[in-house]
């Protein structure tokens, strides 16, 4: 593993990505514990997309004693996409497979982006359920973890390149249109001062296929400031990388630079 240090940004790069999934599960368990033992509950972000489910399936295998302390969790996705939950396109459906039916996890505890209510009401019902776990005054909680991918195009969650975001509004949710692989083009997505607003964040990006991509996303040249996940800039929290050598292949002194 190799460990490359950017302010606030720290990067591993993971030669196996069974490496990289054991080493993020450890550190998921690790956050998580270190939450409920400081304020009782551990509020967690779950990403949608293909990549996070090794991760998922990992969660879900372990032991009782170093595994999460599931009835003190509460479970939220970053973004979905407006199909049914059972749709194999669902964030929800895939994470309810992949992790959150072999786990004891209260049910009321799962924070489900209401997409059948159709995109704009899915939003704005997402933004007053984020409120109702928000400390007094405030429109959304501070999550301890957001799990992020990356899309071949340069999105995160469902921010998509080229389209304007808040970055300091109190807007916690916002349904977008964006065409990606044929899937579903309409999407409620948290924003970026939410997302801004965690303790952390751990974005997880695999394969060949995300190496030219992710060298755009770290260029020095300010036009990467387009991608959205270059605005993934907590003020008070971390953001860590996990990355396999294949998707770091064109990475070479290109920290990030915030
Ligand atoms: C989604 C995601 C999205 C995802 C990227 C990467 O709902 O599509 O939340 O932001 O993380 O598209 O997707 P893959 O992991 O499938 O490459």
């Amino acid at each position: 593993m190799n460990d490359t240090n950017v302010p606030n940004h720290n990067v591993l790069v993971f030669e196996e990505s069974a490496e990289l999934f054991a080493s993020a599960a450890k550190r998921v368990i690790e956050i998580a514990g270190a939450a409920v033992e400081a304020r009782g509950r551990f509020l967690f972000v779950l990403a949608g997309g293909e990549t996070p489910k090794p991760l998922y399936r990992k969660l879900a295998q372990q032991d009782a004693g170093t595994s999460i302390p599931w009835q003190e969790t509460h479970v939220f996705w970053g973004d979905e996409r407006v199909v049914p939950p059972d749709d194999p396109q669902s964030n929800f459906g895939m994470a309810a497979q992949d992790l959150l039916h072999a786990v004891p996890l209260p049910r009321a505890n799962v924070h489900r982006i209401p997409v059948e209510l159709g995109a704009t009401a899915a939003a704005r019902a997402y933004a007053r359920e984020l409120q109702t776990m928000a400390a007094k005054g405030l429109a959304w909680p501070r999550f301890d973890l957001v799990l992020l991918g990356l899309g071949r195009d340069g999105h995160t969650a469902s921010l998509f390149p080229g389209s304007t975001h808040p970055s300091r509004s109190a807007q916690a949710t916002l349904a977008v249109t964006g065409s990606y692989d044929q899937r579903p083009t309409s999407r409620v997505t948290l924003t970026p001062p939410v997302f801004n607003s965690a303790r952390n964040i751990f974005f997880l990006v695999t394969g060949q296929e995300k190496a030219d991509i992710l060298s755009r996303v770290f260029d020095r040249d300010e036009s990467a400031v387009r991608f959205p996940a270059r605005r993934i800039n907590p003020s008070r929290g971390h953001v860590t990388w996990f990355v396999d050598r294949s998707a770091a292949s064109k990475l070479e002194d290109q920290p990030l630079n915030n």
